[in-house]
């Protein structure tokens, strides 16, 4: 991952409105301009897109503001009407669709661990991800969303700008995962000893091997029986084989960005491998098992970059 600057975890507890602002200034870090950051947006215009889609498979009526207000993105689509060839397109087609799908899976995941018992839901890497005002979650649930100051300080400038009232508790946690994000989110008000459910949604592939290694163990020692954790991981041995893809191409040349250049390219742990060592039950599937089962979504293609994506469901025994 070739992230530009380094930055110390913000211990202090973390609330909604100037705290992130705060933050941002105080440590220089980095926000959706460029680096990782600007993935965030990726996917925001990739939401907002498939929200517009007459057979849409998740609304996030926010998303499209997100891609307005940076001026990183001013000329990406928001709707696939917008894009010349339309659904043609590798990026704004298919990839968006990949992310559209994502979200609707993973939003079916967080809402069915809240019905089993959940009162917290944790976003590592939120980015721009809107769940705490989309979804349907009971008033006593609280959110809490850990992401890089600079993101979540644009996040919030965006969001007060539309006076948007999330649908329960959110607590922005601004912290960088590889420093110590357990203090920041437990002084937080988070409570380990109540049941939570946890999204890796589009993270793990750009954090060092290490960090992954102790953010999974991190997450088994802050969660309780009953708690539920889902994340992405990308099984390929050499990414770097899937360069001339039509994704990877496609996005680096109509967007700038790079992702082989910002995914840590180092061998991954075996995260699954290593929760179910823990006790936690676990089960792995393809984004095409989904795509498949809700008649939307990428298949399978040649030289596919979404070919080793995986997305694992990992829950911990109740009590
Ligand atoms: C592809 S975006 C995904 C955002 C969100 N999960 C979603 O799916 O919409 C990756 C996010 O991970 C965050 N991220 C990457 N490395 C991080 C780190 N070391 N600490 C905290 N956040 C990080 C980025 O800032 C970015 O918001």
């Amino acid at each position: 991952m070739s992230e530009t600057f380094t930055t110390e975890a913000s211990p202090d507890p973390a609330t909604e409105g100037d705290t992130a602002a705060t933050a941002t200034r105080q440590t220089g870090a980095e926000g959706v301009d460029g680096g990782v950051g600007l993935t965030a947006l990726l996917v925001a215009a990739a939401r907002a897109i498939e929200t517009h889609r007459h057979d849409s498979l998740a609304q996030d009526v926010h998303a499209e503001h997100f891609v307005r207000a940076a001026p990183a993105c001013v000329d990406w689509p928001v709707r696939i009407g917008q894009v010349p060839e339309g659904d043609a397109n590798p990026l704004w087609g298919r990839f968006a669709r990949y992310f559209g799908l994502r979200t609707r899976v993973l939003d079916d995941f967080v809402l069915g661990a809240v019905h089993d018992g959940a009162r917290q839901v944790v976003l590592l890497g939120a980015g721009l991800d809107t769940r705490a005002f989309r979804l349907d979650l009971p008033p006593h649930c609280v959110v809490f969303e850990i992401d890089r100051a600079g993101v979540l300080a644009f996040k919030q400038q965006v969001l007060n700008d539309l006076s948007a009232a999330p649908r329960t508790k959110r607590v922005p946690v601004p912290v960088d995962l590889r420093a110590d994000w357990a203090t920041a989110l437990t002084s937080t008000g988070f409570d380990p000893a109540a049941p939570s459910v946890w999204l890796a949604e589009g993270l793990l592939f750009y954090l060092p091997s290490p960090t992954e290694t102790h953010l999974v163990e991190t997450v088994d020692r802050l969660t309780a029986g009953g708690s539920a954790l889902a994340f992405e991981a990308k099984l390929e041995k050499d990414l770097l084989a899937y360069r001339d893809s039509a994704i990877y191409t496609a996005t680096r040349e109509q967007i700038g960005i790079d992702l082989l250049d910002l995914f840590d390219l180092g061998p991954r742990p075996d995260s699954a491998g290593h929760l179910t060592a823990r006790g936690w039950s676990t089960s792995m599937h393809t984004p095409f098992d989904f795509a498949r089962r809700h008649g939307r979504g990428p298949l399978p293609e040649p030289n596919d970059a979404l070919e080793g994506n995986r997305w694992v469901f990992a829950r911990k025994p109740g009590p």
